[in-house]
Formats: structure tokens, C-alpha cells, sequence
């Protein structure tokens, strides 16, 4: 027995028209007129979109950052997840100084448990070695087929261009992806002491201690590095125009550079550090409105590659006041996970700056074939997996932290007007999601093991 979405508007990264969809053994088998079956359940779906499930390529769940963790685990942000429209996340791992990437995976594996939607990992370098090197390609033979670099957060993840040049050449052999937090860590732990010595604390002192200089220089030395190194990189959470301005010009040198930008660096500005700033307190910072102006041209024009979220949630009430006294103790982060499809579909799609094609291009198609999980995921055809997002383009809401999923007290977006919602919400051909809510309470996300990296399609 089957299922069949009946007379909705189908919408891929390349194609848009009426039809009906039938689903059966966690797959799409059927895409045109009339395929029901006996026995199968028909849905009405007329009036709606149906989307390939979103793909959040950036998340952070169940993360320790010093003396606290995130307040998402993986069940309460794979089921913000869901209830959003994303029905695949891709965690950040992180091998701590003195670990192995095993015992780094096996830690994530243990804390990946009772996921709504299915999951896939990169893994973050932060101690290299012959161990390390070798453990890179075991890592990719399980299918964790990117890493991650930080060019920031001195005495604790951040490398050197060193490791940066090796992590690399050793990617390009094993058909690893190698993504990088570009901001230049060295020169921020300066402007940090600097701003305290002169008895700064406040939030926006966060913000004043990463200048978009910081941004675009790591970002250019990475592109030197990847030119050198002959391998392709992907820079995760852009937030400036300069830094897009040096993508823009290194691709004219035949290096391949992906780029991901986030909804606060498109939606949100630095003039949110004058009130309740510590809620804003993530890396890189918010900026100027002239940058999401130039990110948002990039995202239109093609420069710009995934939107994700850098879903990393911190109660403001008991963990982001760790800081109340010196911005530099406020944990990095925000929420972004359950609004992501929303605010680009209101932002984005109702605005005119993107197509709605636009948006499944960037939120789930180029995704899944940047990290290897394309067609199985990030389109809707004939054999890919039955994730599938039942639109209803009418719904009109404004986004409240009392009325939100994820396990966080407050919501960066409070207050912003949020058009669009899940009608229905398939996860491999099983109806999770109704109208906003979840109708199945069993964690039915899975393990992906993702494909090597092989060039952008
Ligand atoms: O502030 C942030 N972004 N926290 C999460 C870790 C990272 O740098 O991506
Ligand atoms: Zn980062
Ligand atoms: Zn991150």
C-alpha cells in the first residue's frame, strides 16, 4: 500500500508543475497522472507545493561549549527540524584536543539518538597528526565525508595554516570536502583584551572585536591555501560582503569555493546588540544591512551556494548570561533551525529576491550534491527518498518563542512575520508532520552515510 499526493505543485531546483506523486517503501516510485493503486491512501494536495525536504547542512546539537551544552539535544532540534520543513540535518562532530576522530564520532554517535529526521555528520580537526591523517580516510569509508577547519576560537579549536594546508591535500586525496569558519582567531584574541583593558563588556563589543576585515582575510588565505593545496573548500556561515567579494574573485583563479550563508546574516544587524545583545552573541557577528544586502544579491545571482543555520541554542535565561559581565563569556550561538524554510520562503520568495526553484536549490538540492547525498535526497524523482514538504503557501503567522519547538527560551526572529507552513511533512514516506505539528512521536531519523565529494554538479 501506497500513498498519493494528489494535484499539487510540484517544485524542484529545475522544475515546477502540477502532478501527482506516489510514495511507497519509504520512496518516490510514481511522479504523474493518476498513479494511485489499490489500496492506496489519496491526500488532496491541490493548492500546495510539494518541496524536496530541506537540508540543513549546519547545525550544532548537544554541544558543550565550556561549562554548559546547547539547550537543543538531537531530539528536540531534529524535531524543529521536522516541524520546519527539513527533514535531513548535518551535525558538526568535533574531535577535542588529545582525541581521536573515532572516539570523537563514537562520542557524536552516542548523543545522536531519538532523531526525527535523518542526519549525517562532518567532522571538525582540531588536532592533527600522523593518527589524525591516516583516521581521515576510516572517517570517509563511513561516510562522513567533510570536515571541518576553525580559522577562530584561539586556544581551543582554532588550527594553523599549517594543519589548514595538510587537512587539505590529504581531503583532496580521499575525496573529502573540507569546510572552514573563516575568521582570523589570532587577531581577535587581541582586539578581545584590547576592548577589556579598556573596560569594554558590553554585547556589541562582540561584534566590535570580529570586524569584517577578520572575516574576509581568513577567507582570502583560505583561498590562497586552496590554490595551492589544489583542493576545493566550502566557507560555512558568511557574513560579510567583502568576504563574498573574495569568493567572487578566487573562483576567477579556477579554485573551487562553495559558499553557505544563514538567515540572521540576511535577516538580522548589528543594531540588535542594543537590546537583549547576548541573544545576537554567534560567530561571525551580525553586521551591517549593506552586507545582507550583498549576501542576498549572491544568493539571487548564484554566488552563493546552501543557506543553513548554524542552529547552535543557548537559553538567554541561565546560559547566555554566563556573560553578563564580559561578552567574552557569552556562549556562541543562536537558534535557527525550525524557521529556516519559513523566513526564506517570506524573506527570499514573497519578496521577489529568489524563485521559489531558487529556494529549494539552495535550502535542499545544492546541499545534498555539495555533501554527497544527491538523488537520494534534495530533489523529488522517481527513486529518491519520500521526503517530501506539503506547502500550504496561505498560512500566515508570527514567529512567538512560547508557540516554538526547539527546547530554547527565546527566538532571535520574535516578532518577525512568517508566511508558509508544513501542511504535511514526510520523512522516507511517513507522514511526521500535520500542519505545523508532529502527528507521529516515533524518532524515525536515521544515519546517512554520505558519497565523497566530487565536484559540483
Ligand atoms: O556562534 C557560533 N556560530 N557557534 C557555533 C560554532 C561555530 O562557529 O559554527
Ligand atoms: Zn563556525
Ligand atoms: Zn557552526
Amino acid at each position: 500500500m501506497g500513498i498519493v499526493l494528489k494535484g499539487g505543485n510540484v517544485v524542484t531546483a529545475t522544475d515546477n508543475f502540477i502532478s501527482d506523486v506516489r510514495i511507497e517503501n519509504e520512496k518516490i516510485v510514481a511522479i504523474g497522472d493518476n498513479p494511485v493503486q489499490e489500496n492506496d491512501e489519496v491526500i488532496d494536495v491541490s493548492g500546495y507545493y510539494l518541496l524536496p525536504g530541506g537540508i540543513d547542512c549546519h547545525t550544532h546539537f548537544d554541544l558543550s561549549v565550556g561549562s554548559t551544552k546547547t539547550a537543543d539535544d538531537f531530539t528536540s532540534g531534529t524535531r524543529a527540524a521536522i516541524v520546519g520543513g527539513t527533514t535531513t540535518i548535518i551535525d558538526y562532530a568535533t574531535q577535542y584536543k588529545g582525541e581521536t576522530l573515532s572516539e570523537a564520532l563514537d562520542n557524536q554517535f552516542k548523543k545522536a539518538h531519538d532523531c526525527y529526521c535523518d542526519y549525517g555528520f562532518h567532522m571538525g580537526i582540531t588536532d592533527w597528526n600522523d593518527c589524525t591523517r591516516e583516521e581521515m580516510a576510516l572517517l570517509v569509508n563511513k561516510g562522513i565525508t567533510s570536515f571541518k577547519l576553525y580559522m577562530a576560537y584561539k586556544n581551543n579549536l582554532q588550527v594553523d595554516d599549517g594543519v589548514i594546508y595538510q587537512v587539505l591535500k590529504r581531503s583532496k586525496e580521499i575525496g573529502a570536502l573540507v569546510t572552514f569558519h573563516c575568521e582570523n582567531g589570532d587577531v581577535i584574541d587581541v582586539l578581545v583584551k584590547e576592548a577589556k583593558a579598556n573596560k569594554h563588556y558590553e554585547p556589541i563589543y562582540h561584534a566590535k572585536t570580529r570586524p569584517e576585515i577578520v572575516e574576509k582575510e581568513a577567507i582570502s588565505r583560505v583561498i590562497h591555501l586552496a590554490k595551492l593545496a589544489d583542493a576545493p573548500v566550502y566557507i560555512v556561515h558568511l557574513s560579510t560582503q567583502s568576504g563574498l567579494f573574495e569568493i567572487v574573485n578566487g573562483r576567477k583563479n579556477n579554485i573551487t569555493i562553495m559558499a553557505e550563508t544563514c538567515p540572521q546574516y540576511l535577516l538580522l544587524d548589528d543594531s540588535y546588540y542594543e537590546r537583549d545583545g547576548a541573544k545576537y552573541v554567534m560567530s561571525p557577528p551580525l553586521r551591517k544591512i549593506k552586507d545582507s544586502s550583498a549576501l542576498w544579491m549572491g544568493i539571487g545571482s548564484g554566488e552563493i551556494d546552501t543557506i543553513a543555520t548554524d542552529h547552535c541554542s543557548f537559553n538567554f535565561k541561565g546560559q547566555k548570561d554566563l556573560g553578563i559581565d564580559d561578552f567574552s563569556k557569552i556562549p556562541n550561538g543562536a537558534p535557527g533551525v525550525e524557521d529556516r524554510l519559513g523566513l526564506i520562503y517570506t524573506y527570499g520568495v514573497l519578496e521577489g529576491k529568489i524563485s521559489l526553484s531558487q529556494m529549494v536549490e539552495i535550502t535542499s538540492t545544492n546541499p545534498a550534491k555539495i555533501f554527497g547525498l544527491y538523488p537520494q535526497k534534495g530533489t523529488i524523482e522517481v527513486g529518491s527518498d519520500a521526503d517530501i514538504i506539503v506547502w500550504d503557501p496561505e498560512y500566515e503567522t508570527t514567529i512567538k518563542a512560547s508557540h516554538q519547538t526547539q527546547n530554547v527560551d527565546y527566538n532571535p526572529y520574535e516578532g518577525f512575520k512568517r508566511c508558509g507552513r508544513v501542511a504535511y511533512g514526510f520523512l522516507r514516506g511517513k507522514k511526521i508532520v500535520k500542519d505545523g505539528v508532529i502527528i507521529n512521536n516515533e524518532p524515525l531519523g536515521k544515519f546517512l552515510q554520505r558519497k565523497p565529494f566530487k565536484g559540483v554538479m
